[in-house]
């Protein structure tokens, strides 16, 4: 009997030829020895998110490795970017922001490495973002469970972030810490009559901390900005109000902030925007890409969805329609848990530079 002619038509429909450009899917020879970075190299080919993945090591290279130089001098150029020396030396300005659970978790020793070698020219993220660092130095995060009942931990004076404890006694310490410094700060904008900013704020706790160990004692040794807009919205937050009872009068200066943030973003010669997470640390990075009409790099790891609308889960196709990514720039979002893709990330990008064999 014949095969009906309609239904062999419809499912051995012939494909259109395809170019020898474009890649096929592979995945790595497990078989042969292969270095960390051929293993990470190797994702691209995967598909999915490891794909997704491939392509933010290149974008990130372009980033890193970006110079002035490379592009043609311009006939209107900017008298100070002329000198052949000064376009060698001009990189792409990097803006880093990562929300408050990742200083928690191990990633703060993958941005720790990034600050301390200068590879980002700005930070943002939020408070616990912030506080956690100084705290860690302060007392250990240990590694737990998901499952630890919170009524329970609540009466041993435990604090669980996924499956992460910090003992209360950490906050404790904390606040010994801060509150004189609080005073200090107080009585130096007395003193002067300057009001502090979120940035100078961490920038003077960076100084006070003076331990290598922490992400912004780095920023303040490098002088690398770091925005907090939410400052507040955290343990810091608990011990300002405490404070404005003791020792009223602090001053923190949004207004400043924001413009020094949009200012950096307007004057960079290129920019690319590395963010891990969403909300704030996404938006106010991306925001600044607007005043610039976009960032020319982008690379997005999140666990956000867009069905709902939500910032923290938009693509960055979402991100060109208002202009905070240029329509044609280099970008890419990987759905995935930061703590897997960011290690990775950095060892194929800017860490390769550093590992010995
Ligand atoms: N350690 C803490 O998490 C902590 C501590 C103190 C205060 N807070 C405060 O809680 C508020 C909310 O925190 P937030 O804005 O930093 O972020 P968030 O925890 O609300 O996360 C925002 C979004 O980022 C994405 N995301 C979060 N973790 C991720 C991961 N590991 N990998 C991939 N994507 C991830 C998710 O889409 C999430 O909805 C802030 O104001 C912060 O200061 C947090």
């Amino acid at each position: 009997m014949a095969v009906p002619s309609g239904a062999s038509a419809a499912v051995l429909l012939p494909s259109e030829p395809i170019s020898n450009d474009h890649i096929s899917v592979k995945g790595p020879n497990l078989e042969k020895s292969l270095s960390l970075f051929d293993f990470l190299q190797s994702y691209t080919r995967i598909g999915f998110q490891a794909t997704s993945f491939g392509r933010a090591i290149d974008i990130v290279d372009r980033m890193r490795k970006w110079r002035l130089s490379d592009e043609p001098l311009a006939e209107d150029e900017d008298e100070k970017y002329r000198s052949p020396e000064i376009r060698s030396e001009t990189k792409c300005n990097i803006f880093l922001g990562y929300t408050s659970n990742l200083i928690s978790s191990g990633l703060r020793e993958v941005i720790l490495f990034l600050v301390k070698h200068k590879h980002v020219a700005a930070v943002v993220t939020t408070a616990g973002g912030i506080e956690e660092d100084f705290i860690k130095c302060l007392g250990n995060t240990y590694l737990a469970d998901f499952n630890l009942d919170g009524a329970d931990l609540r009466r041993r004076g435990m604090n669980r972030i996924g499956n992460l404890i910090i003992p209360n006694d950490n906050y404790c310490k904390f606040e010994d810490w801060l509150t004189p410094i609080l005073d200090a700060m107080l009585a130096e904008q007395k003193e002067t009559g300057e009001v502090w900013t979120p940035r100078r704020f961490i920038h003077r706790l960076g100084k006070e901390i003076n331990n290598e160990e922490s992400v912004y004692y780095w920023a303040y040794k490098n002088d690398i900005p770091v925005f907090c807009p939410a400052l507040t919205d955290g343990s810091i937050g608990d011990m300002i109000y405490f404070h404005s009872f003791k020792n009223p009068g602090l001053v923190l200066d949004i207004v400043q902030d924001i413009r020094e943030l949009n200012e950096k973003s307007r004057k960079s010669r290129k920019a690319g925007m590395i963010v891990l997470g969403g909300g704030v640390c996404k938006h106010q990075i991306a925001n600044a890409m607007l005043i610039r009409n976009g960032a020319d790099y982008s690379v997005f790891i999140n666990t956000g969805q867009e069905f709902d609308g939500s910032d923290s889960g938009a693509r960055p196709d979402e991100a060109v329609s208002w202009g905070k990514i240029r329509a044609g720039a280099e970008a890419v979002k990987v759905f995935a848990d930061a703590t897997l893709v960011f290690p990775m990330l950095v060892a194929a990008t800017f860490a390769k530079d550093y590992q010995t064999s």
